[in-house]
């Protein structure tokens, strides 16, 4: 990301000021990358940043949303094709669930797949042992191998994890929130893991009517939109800023072009944000990037699996079109 700065940008010294500043709660890490991104011609956030405890919560709503079409659509692709899909991949192999968070999506597979052992995956360790831990009691004969790792760099599954047969499971369309060319780094590093007989199975989700995905992103009731706007809050956490959330609206929209949603934050009026380490103004109508969902055709994706390693196999998909769930097997190099 260019660190150029324009004219509306000036970064503040380190010495302290007279600025009504909170304590920040960000590592050195997260606080440089959010201040590089606030402060870029056009400014832009990580989506990781969308997802604190309320941030995860209104996720968690947004898949009940009647605009929301991936969650359902998806679930009912594996409800109605989830017999050929244990048929394909083949039984009693190593599950590793990326992202896997409260596991169920997996553990709804279970009794068709029934893995040797399963490996859910997430950055969040106390959530992912509260989940294993109930669901050790429900599939007592599953191994279970929960790993606290985070994806976003290379990563090497440890010798615990099963080298046979090994399916990786990326569900819910998150591979869309990667620009493509991170989708195909990520998906290699997913490809160097998966030994000989490897593979993949992952939900996609598909291009449409402009209006369906509009709409799926800006719902009636405004659940995406305190999604969104809720990240300010958690930006005020991490960098001490003063972000004033009633003075930022929501937008959200297909760019056709590049084949996805953006979701941005739009200042309502002319304003200035301050944190420790840096300040902004903003003009009125000045927006923060804050999250791409890109949308595939079957072909698109199938392409992009390619030059990360991996010939699909099978293609899923619900009647109307809009959600794949694809299944490909890792390439020999
Ligand atoms: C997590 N991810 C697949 C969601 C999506 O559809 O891109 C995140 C989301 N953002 C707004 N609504 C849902």
């Amino acid at each position: 990301m260019s660190l150029t700065r324009n004219a509306a940008i000036r970064v503040v010294s380190p010495e302290p000021t007279d600025l009504p500043l909170g304590i920040a709660h960000g590592d050195q890490a997260t606080v440089a990358e959010l201040t590089a991104g606030l402060l870029a011609p056009e400014a832009s956030t990580s989506p990781k940043y969308l997802y604190d405890s309320l941030g995860s919560k209104l996720f968690e709503a947004i898949c009940e949303l009647p605009e929301y079409y991936p969650t359902r659509t998806e679930a009912a692709i594996f409800a109605r094709h989830g017999a050929d899909m244990a048929r394909r991949i083949g039984t009693r192999g190593t599950l590793i669930d990326l992202g896997a968070g409260n596991c169920a999506k997996a553990a709804s597979l279970f009794p068709l797949l029934e893995p040797k052992q399963y490996v859910p995956i997430d950055i969040s360790r106390d959530f992912l042992n509260e989940a294993v831990s109930r669901l050790r009691q429900r599939f007592p004969q599953i191994m279970m191998e929960p790993l606290a790792l985070d994806l976003s760099g290379e990563f090497r599954l440890p010798g615990s994890v099963r080298s046979a047969a090994r399916t990786f499971f990326y569900p819910g369309s998150s591979i869309g929130n990667f620009a493509p060319h991170a989708a195909i780094a990520f998906l290699r590093q997913v490809r160097e893991n998966c030994g000989a007989d490897g593979g993949l199975l992952i939900g996609v989700d598909l291009i449409k009517d402009s209006t369906v995905l509009d709409e799926a992103y800006d719902d009636a009731i405004g659940v995406t939109a305190a999604f969104n706007l809720n990240m300010l809050r958690h930006l005020n956490h991490l960098l001490g800023a003063d972000f004033d959330v009633r003075q930022w609206a929501h937008v959200a929209f297909f760019n056709a072009e590049e084949s996805r949603i953006e979701m941005h934050l739009e200042a309502r009026r002319a304003l200035t944000v301050r944190w420790q380490e840096g300040e902004r103004h903003f003009a009125r109508g000045e927006r923060i990037h804050t999250e791409d969902s890109y949308k595939y055709t079957a072909d698109s994706f199938a392409s992009l699996l390619k030059d990360a390693g991996f010939a699909v196999q099978d293609v899923w998909t619900d009647d109307a079109g809009w959600f794949a769930v694809m299944h490909a097997k890792a390439c020999s190099e």
